[in-house]
């Protein structure tokens, strides 16, 4: 097994804000970095950091025993990912780049043929957390090569790994972005309709975060009416939930504002 507590031969494929951040980690871990752009120009300026540049994506990762890649899309990752199949056998990838689930499975189904060991990851923070104490990432997939690897991961932000199947980053990935769409969405409406009472937006927001963040904490609570429905008591009914969304939509026709958002919230929330 490879001694993580030493530097690591780690290559980086994809210099875009984000990747650049990763390889920045890297090098200030001690790490032996390689790095591969499209872009010549964003490689060379890793090398005052002490970078090694590589002349293709296919060197980069013949260079280390652990690559990432952090590109644009799906696309670009199996462009570069499957010519250097036969380079790759045995090392592990870790692929950083925003796919779906289901686009994660297959490569992992891929990467298993090829008897590369692939771990799916998901980022939970912009360039400017990466390393710092907010930033988290989430990984899923080959679980021993997850571990084998951790305190480097680790030089990213918190590292939680969510489970073997190769999807499951992504798939907590988009589930806690969609909660914070959620918010952003009520938040825009709530605060149009604030402003028709004289109000504002900023008095609002004010307002508003530390009551969302007090019922963030009530999730742990729902989570068994999901987890376990058949055992779970629920508290309120849907009777009252729907009756409470049904006046938010009131105030929503009252003051002029459209009304789709509490239609979508009451049915998601109860089936009524
Ligand atoms: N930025 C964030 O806040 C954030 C947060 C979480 C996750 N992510 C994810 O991280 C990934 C990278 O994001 P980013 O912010 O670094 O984006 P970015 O700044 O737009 O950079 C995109 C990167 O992808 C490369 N690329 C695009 N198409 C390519 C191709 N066909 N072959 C090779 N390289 C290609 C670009 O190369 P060129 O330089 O040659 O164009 C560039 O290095 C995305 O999947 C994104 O969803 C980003």
């Amino acid at each position: 097994m490879t001694n993580t507590t030493a530097a690591q031969r780690v290559s980086v494929i994809g210099l875009g804000a984000m990747g650049t951040a990763l390889a920045k980690a890297l090098l200030a871990g001690g790490h032996e970095v390689t790095v591969w752009n499209r872009t010549p120009a964003r490689a060379e300026a890793l090398v005052a950091d002490g970078a090694k540049v590589a002349a293709s994506s296919a060197e980069a990762m013949a260079a280390a025993d652990l690559v990432i890649l952090c590109v644009l899309d799906d696309a670009a990752v199996r462009e570069h990912i499957e010519p250097a199949a036969a380079r790759l056998r045995g090392r592990t990838v870790v692929n950083l780049t925003t796919t779906t689930p289901e686009q994660a499975r297959s490569l992992g189904v891929w990467a298993e043929t090829e008897g590369i060991e692939l771990v799916d990851g998901g980022i939970m923070a912009v360039p400017e957390m990466i390393g710092g104490p907010g930033a988290f990432v989430l990984y899923s997939g080959a679980a021993v090569a997850f571990e084998r690897y951790r305190s480097v991961l680790e030089l990213f932000g918190r590292a939680e790994f969510v489970g073997n199947d190769p999807g499951a980053a992504a798939m907590y990935d988009v589930s806690i972005l969609g909660g914070m769409y959620a918010m952003f969405a009520a938040f825009a409406q709530g605060g149009a309709m604030v402003r028709t009472t004289g109000g504002s937006a900023a008095q609002l927001a004010a307002l508003m975060a530390p009551f969302l963040q007090a019922m963030a904490t009530l999730l742990a609570a729902q989570a068994p009416g999901i987890d376990t429905p058949a055992e779970f008591v629920q508290v309120q009914s849907d009777e009252f939930t729907a009756a409470a969304i049904d006046l938010i939509d009131t105030a929503a026709v009252e003051s002029g504002n459209p009304t789709e958002l509490y239609g979508v919230l009451r049915r998601a929330l109860t089936g009524l």
